[in-house]
């Protein structure tokens, strides 16, 4: 049966019950994946474009209770990149066939805006024909227009559930779902290419869960969308709720290829995580872009979001190669380029 697939694809009203019954797998799933995988050959062709994440800081203030970063992980032990170094990564990044840099950390209150903005423009200048991209977290509007001006232009944000109840089971009193959603429309009004997302299996989330996140996409309409398997982390209060699966999640990304043919889709490190072949796999299923680790080699361990994660021995290079053939296993280019949405 794959009636619903040809639904979803042709972009005809879909409800939220057959989208239930999507998510859950009821629908043939080669049929789903050989079709996302279409859509994404039409708007992308083969390309696989490519982003060079700079994990810059892991002191964070707030206290998500699935981030083995959270604030009472007394454990994690603490690092922070200073300007020299980041610019450091991103020449070697360059050279290494890098056109857009993530800056990516904790919320840390010793990166003020000053400091952000000193970063920022100092990429700017070493690299002017790349994108910028800040993964900084919740800031005011007016910090995120001062990050733009400062040469900044992409911004990620993943809402990580659009269910109200939901968020309050994975996140402290102090954090509000209408903010984090705040935070993205700002990000848009400024003129920020936006990414969004969530987890798919973390704790508590039902399907119903996952149509909602569909639906505030839909609003949003953002350039990216990054979505990985929970993965767990025995520092953080989930630390016996099992992982994600990356079925669910393979099934996600071709759903999400459907409905967003514009789409830019990581096979993201979570998958690469919980699979030796996750990445391949999501690009298989629709996922165009690809996200290695730039950061030096001494702090990838420290970043630790989740348990296991991949790349944490490896440099820059040896990524680069390594994901140049991963993505060429399954028929696709890893490429030069900065890798902007073609709506
Ligand atoms: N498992 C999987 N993904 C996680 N993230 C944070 N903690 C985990 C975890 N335990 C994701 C969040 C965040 C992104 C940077 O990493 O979605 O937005
Ligand atoms: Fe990092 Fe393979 S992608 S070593």
């Amino acid at each position: 049966m794959s009636e619903l697939t040809a639904r979803l694809q042709q972009e005809q009203d879909i409800s939220d019950e057959e989208l239930i019954v999507l998510i859950e797998g009821g629908d043939d799933q080669e049929d789903l994946k050989k079709r996302a995988d279409a859509v994404r050959r039409e708007h992308y062709g083969i390309e696989v474009y490519t982003r060079g994440l700079i994990e810059f800081t892991n002191y964070c203030k707030n206290d998500c209770y699935y981030c083995g970063i959270r604030r009472s992980n007394t454990l994690a032990d603490r690092y922070r990149l200073d300007k020299e170094t980041i610019l450091a990564c991103c020449k070697e990044g360059y050279e290494l066939g890098f056109r857009t840099f993530v800056l990516q950390g904790g919320e840390d209150g010793y990166y003020t805006d000053d400091r952000i903005c000193d970063i920022v423009a100092a990429i700017r200048a070493q690299n002017p024909d790349c994108a910028i991209t800040l993964s900084l977290g919740e800031k005011t509007k007016e910090s995120f227009q001062r990050y733009y001006e400062a040469g900044a232009n992409r911004y990620l944000l993943r809402h990580e559930t659009a269910d109200e109840e939901h968020y309050r089971m994975l996140h402290p009193e102090s954090l509000s779902l209408q903010k984090r959603k705040q935070c993205l429309w700002d990000l848009k009004e400024i003129g920020y290419q936006i990414g969004s997302g969530f987890m798919v299996g973390s704790p508590y989330q039902k399907t119903e869960y996952l149509v909602e996140d569909l639906r505030f996409l839909q609003k949003l309409s953002p350039d990216m969308i990054g979505i990985g398997p929970y993965l767990t982390h025995k520092e953080t209060p989930f630390k016996d709720f099992p992982n994600g699966s990356m079925e669910q999640t393979l099934r996600m990304i071709s759903i999400l290829r459907l409905m967003f043919p514009y789409a830019l889709i990581p096979a993201t490190t979570a998958l690469g995580t919980i699979h030796p072949r996750g990445r391949e796999f999501g690009l298989q299923a629709g996922a165009n872009v690809v996200m290695p680790n730039l950061s030096p080699t001494g702090v990838r361990k420290l970043y630790q979001l989740y348990e296991n994660k991949i790349c944490t021995g490896e440099e820059a290079a040896e990524c680069r190669g390594c994901l140049s053939r991963r993505v060429a296993s399954v028929g696709y280019e890893l490429v030069v380029d900065v890798g902007d949405v073609k709506r």
